[in-house]
């Protein structure tokens, strides 16, 4: 990132004493200077605009959730089939382990993050699910049930 910045900077001062011979006015220079900047900019605002503590378990858990196992445990669409059972708080109570242990193993039908996910991101998912209540039945489910 900061090489770049380095590189576009140097770049556009090249540029810019090329302008400013040609007559350029400094207030021009300087929009020039954002506008050739800009892109470089927004995405390292975009990166972390999370307004929450970044700490937060449940906080980090729903996005970890979000990247790794929505598409398959939450419906997209009122018609669309979910492929996985829908996961919500009173499914993980009281057994967080074999929750735990299920998530890092997966099955059959469930990759495993053992190796994808550290444990304390497991352990994040885990919090976050505890607080997820039991979604009602909306559509067709697929692969409902008891997996043990
Ligand atoms: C490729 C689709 C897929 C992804 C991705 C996926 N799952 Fe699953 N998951 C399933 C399916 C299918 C089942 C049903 C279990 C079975 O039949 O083996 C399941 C079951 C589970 C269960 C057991 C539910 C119960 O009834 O005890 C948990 C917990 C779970 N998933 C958590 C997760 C978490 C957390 C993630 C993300 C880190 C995740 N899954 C990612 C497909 C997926």
């Amino acid at each position: 990132m900061l090489s770049w910045a380095v590189d576009a900077k140097s770049g556009s001062l090249d540029l810019a004493g090329h302008l400013a011979g040609a007559g350029m006015k400094y207030g021009s220079m300087i929009l020039l200077f954002s506008i050739l900047l800009f892109p470089l900019t927004l995405p390292a605002q975009n990166g972390n605009n999370s307004p929450a503590a970044p700490n937060d378990p449940v906080t980090l858990g729903r996005r970890l959730f979000q990247q790794n196992c929505s598409v398959c445990h939450t419906q997209a669409t009122l018609t669309n089939p979910m492929y996985g059972p829908s996961l919500y708080r009173d499914l993980v109570n009281g057994r967080e382990d074999a929750v735990r242990d299920f998530i890092g193993k997966g099955s059959d039908k469930m990759p495993g993050f053992r190796y994808g996910l550290k444990a304390s991101e497991i352990n994040a998912i885990v919090e976050y699910l505890k607080t997820v209540p039991k979604p009602a039945q909306r559509g067709p489910q697929k692969g409902e049930g008891p997996v043990d």
